[in-house]
């Protein structure tokens, strides 16, 4: 049986398929479908210091390969999901990584500094590029002097696993995850949402309220994978791939390009056991083809003499 466990900054995971943050909930939602005891690991929906009742409707919209979401940060905030939400995620026997969203660097450090305390909080992932609200989001995840900033000021505040989620919606994602490695951060999560949006040709209205949103799901699969590659090859620190995965074989695509792990996200609204299917693929896989570590597997690109425009920009 090939070896599916590994170590990302200290911390050991039994494989190397997370479920992203807001598409499982806080753990206990799939529970009736799939057992996330048998995930690498849980990332949190995002946490913020106060409740938000996110964006008016329409914010979910469906589109040719992929989902458009507007949710804008809807969640029960740090306080109730320690009350709430942690005593069942303490029972699951995967990593738990809170992802923190904040509107601004105050809140981010603050909602650390409360969760960082917390048995059965093992890492944290932050999240500074939702393309859905007017504060915090893009404006800092567009920003490469920002990024480094958020990264210092919350290295400063935790030894525990500290992983930042990068948007693609810029050129060089390469240069941001050099700003986090730069500044201490652990990992980058490559990557949210892509800006996109849907417009109802009979009213003439966007089909969102925000009217742009952000779109995943199978159709930025490719883009994800490029963002992966250029960002994999811009640093030494772990990229952890996100983008459309849906099966075994495209989380292959992702290690192969570059990723340590990888996550699942919208694929869990079709199938919460969607990551536990790729875990399972993948460790397959592995055996079929004579490969002992799936860490044999990370960057194990053979791109000939092959060059990407990406090569000029690194
Ligand atoms: C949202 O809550 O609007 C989506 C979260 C994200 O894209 O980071």
């Amino acid at each position: 049986m090939a070896l599916t466990s590994f170590r990302l900054a200290g911390l050991e995971l039994k494989n190397r398929v997370l479920v992203a943050s807001g598409t499982y909930g806080y753990g206990d939602d799939c529970l009736e479908t799939a057992d996330p005891g048998k995930l690498g690991g849980i990332i949190t929906k995002s946490l913020s210091l106060k409740p938000r009742i996110g964006n008016p409707p329409v914010r979910i919209a469906e589109t040719a390969g992929g989902m458009l979401n507007s949710i804008g940060l809807a969640n029960i905030g740090v306080h109730r999901f320690l009350s709430e939400k942690l005593p069942f995620l303490r029972s699951v026997d995967t990593a738990v990584i809170a992802n923190i969203a904040a509107s601004t660097i105050e809140e981010y450090c603050e909602v650390l500094r409360i969760l960082e305390g917390e048995d059965g909080i093992d890492g944290f992932e932050i999240n500074v590029s939702c393309p859905n609200v007017r504060e915090g989001g893009l404006i800092f995840g567009t920003d490469c002097a920002a990024v480094a900033e958020i990264t210092r000021r919350l290295r400063a505040l935790t030894k525990k696993p500290l992983l930042v989620k990068l948007t693609p919606n810029v050129t060089r994602i390469g240069e941001f995850a050099r700003a986090v490695e730069a500044e201490g951060g652990d990992a980058v999560s490559v990557m949210n949402t892509l800006i996109g949006m849907a417009i109802d040709i009979k009213t003439r209205k966007p089909v969102l309220s925000t009217v742009t949103g952000g779109l995943s799901g199978p159709a930025i699969k490719p883009v994800a994978l490029a963002k992966v590659y250029e960002a994999a090859r811009a640093v030494r620190i772990p990229v952890i791939g996100i983008g459309g995965i849906t099966n075994a074989s495209d989380a292959l695509e992702f290690l192969i390009a570059g990723a340590t792990a990888v996550q699942v996200g919208t694929a869990n609204f079709i199938d919460p056991a969607a990551g536990i299917k790729v875990a399972e693929g993948i460790a397959r896989y592995c055996d079929e083809n004579g490969i002992p570590d799936v860490a044999d597997l990370v960057g194990s690109l053979d791109a000939g003499s092959g060059t990407s425009v990406l090569d000029s920009w690194l």
